[in-house]
């Protein structure tokens, strides 16, 4: 790594958001520890970065749902070689389906994922960002925190947490020069949607987004030091309806919007 230089931590890098993101840090002279399972992907994303942008990246293959993977990407967090000045919690896992017909291992995975990951990496980096004086976090959430989503009952919860989680953050951490700020996308090109097994055909094309706009976004509020980012007008008008209305009217918005299960 080159001394001197921002190092960004972005977990997820190997697909969608995160891979924007690694892009995006990597454009802008960051140097780079980008994590994820898939090591072969991560290894092409750090020559690409390594050669377009003379980025220094290192590689962290990691599982963030089982303890080994956790307890390396924390031992990064915490160590100063070189310390690390933005992490930005992006890697999530959606289940689609009834609650009760899922399998359980993968809520809970997911839950491990979305919500203890995020936890543990936050309270790992935030020690040296607060003696330092300076960096941040930044969360990937959804705009699906901002009503109950029926058919991705876990994934909404898990949300929801990311984005109270993080906006309490932001406000502990006022005057410390440290901040944590919250990303919620709406419906965005990646693998996602795939890997969660929803059928996205339905989806209006004038709903989704491309990973690099949302990131743009993202590293713009950041740099405005925002508590939270939402992506795209459409989305923002959704947070404000979501926010305005009683749950119980939204719940049943989100409950008729997401394709059936039979
Ligand atoms: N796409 C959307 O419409 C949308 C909307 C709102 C919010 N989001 C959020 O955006 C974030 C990024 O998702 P994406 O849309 O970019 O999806 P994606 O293309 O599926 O990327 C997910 C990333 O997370 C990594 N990951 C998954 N399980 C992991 C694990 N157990 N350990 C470590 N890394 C793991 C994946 O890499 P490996 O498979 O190599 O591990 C991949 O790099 C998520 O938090 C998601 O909830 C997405």
């Amino acid at each position: 790594m080159n001394m001197g230089k921002p190092v960004a931590l972005v977990t997820g890098a190997s697909s969608g958001i995160g891979a924007a993101f690694a892009r995006a840090l990597a454009a802008r002279g960051d140097d780079l520890v980008v994590v994820a399972r898939d090591e072969t992907r991560l290894e092409e994303l750090a020559e690409t970065l390594e050669k377009e942008h003379g980025s220094a990246v290192e590689v962290l293959a990691a599982d963030l749902t089982s303890k080994k993977g956790m307890a390396v990407v924390e031992a990064r967090l915490e160590s100063a070689e070189p310390p690390i000045d933005l992490l930005v919690n992006n890697a999530g896992m959606g289940t689609y389906g009834k609650f009760a017909e899922l399998p359980r291992e993968a809520e809970a995975r997911e839950v491990r994922l979305n919500v203890l990951s995020v936890v543990q990496l936050s309270h790992a980096a935030l020690p040296g960002l607060i003696e330092r004086g300076r960096g941040g976090i930044i969360n990937v959430s959804s705009l699906a925190c901002y009503q109950p989503t029926p058919l991705n009952a876990t994934y909404g919860g898990t949300k929801a947490f990311v984005t109270s989680f993080s906006q309490a953050l932001h406000e502990e951490l006022r005057g410390t020069g440290v901040n944590v700020m919250v990303l919620c996308p709406g419906f965005t090109r990646t693998e996602f949607q795939e890997r969660a097994g929803l059928d996205s055909g339905s989806v209006p094309s004038f709903l989704w987004q491309q990973p690099e706009p949302v990131v743009d976004a993202a590293l713009r509020a950041y740099g405005h030091g925002r508590a939270v980012c939402i992506p795209g007008a459409l989305n923002q008008a959704g947070a404000v309806f979501s926010s305005a209305m009683p749950a119980g009217v939204t719940r049943r918005i989100a409950g008729a919007v997401l394709p059936r299960v039979e």
